[in-house]
C-alpha cells in the first residue's frame, strides 16, 4: 500500500474522508498530550514538554477526517534495521470504524521503515489488533530485557510539568 504521494513530502494515504498524514505540521498536540496524559493507560501523567520533544524524535502518523485529528501512532526507528510503534490510539468517537487497522496498515507502509530485522511494541489488551498486521509475541520472551518505569509521571509536581 503505497501513499498517495510520492517524492520527498511526507508520507500521506488517504481512504474515503480520512487520511493518514506523516506531516509533523499537522498534528493537534494538544489533542494528543490530552489523550496520552488523561487516558492512556501508560503514559497517564505525561508532561506536554515531553510529549512535544517524543514527537519531534519519532516518525509521526496523524489520522485526521476533514476536519479534525482522529488518531495517532509513533514510531522510533533507525529506519534500517528496527523500529518501536508507540502511543496508538484513535478517539473514542471515532473507533470501531476500522480506523486503527488502518493506521497500523499505513505505519507497515511507511517507505522508510520497510526490510526491518525487527518491528517492536508493547501492548496490554490489543494483540489482535497487531497480529492481524503480522505482529506476534515472542518465541523467547525470556531473551527480551527492559528497564521500565512505570510511576514516572505519577511522581512529578505540577510546577514540573
Ligand atoms: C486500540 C484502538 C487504537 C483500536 O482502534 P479502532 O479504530 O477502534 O480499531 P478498529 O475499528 O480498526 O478495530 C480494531 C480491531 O482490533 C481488534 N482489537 C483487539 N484488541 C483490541 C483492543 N484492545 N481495543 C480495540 N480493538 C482491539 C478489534 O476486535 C478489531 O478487530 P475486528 O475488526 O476483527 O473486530 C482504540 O480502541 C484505542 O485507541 N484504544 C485506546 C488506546 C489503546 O489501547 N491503544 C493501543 C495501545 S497498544
Amino acid at each position: 500500500m503505497s501513499p498517495s504521494n510520492s517524492g520527498p513530502a511526507h508520507a500521506r494515504w488517504q481512504r474515503a474522508e480520512y487520511r493518514v498524514d506523516c506531516d509533523p505540521a499537522a498534528l493537534d498536540l494538544a489533542l494528543i498530550h490530552r489523550f496520552l496524559s488523561e487516558h492512556s493507560y501508560w503514559a497517564r501523567g505525561i508532561p506536554r514538554a515531553l510529549v512535544e520533544r517524543a514527537l519531534a524524535n519519532s516518525l509521526c502518523f496523524g489520522l485526521f477526517d476533514e476536519h479534525r485529528q482522529l488518531g495517532f501512532a509513533r514510531v522510533i526507528s533507525d529506519c534500517a534495521t528496527f523500529a518501536w510503534l508507540a502511543d496508538v490510539f484513535v478517539v473514542d468517537q471515532a473507533r470501531g470504524r476500522g480506523l486503527g487497522k488502518w493506521l497500523v496498515e499505513c505505519v507497515l507502509a511507511h517507505p522508510q521503515l520497510q526490510a526491518l530485522r525487527r518491528f517492536m511494541l508493547v501492548t496490554r489488551d490489543a494483540h489482535g489488533l497487531y497480529a492481524g498486521h503480522g505482529f506476534s509475541v515472542p518465541e523467547v520472551p525470556a531473551n527480551l530485557m527492559a528497564i521500565v518505569k512505570t510511576d514516572l509521571y505519577s511522581a512529578s509536581e505540577d510546577g514540573m510539568r
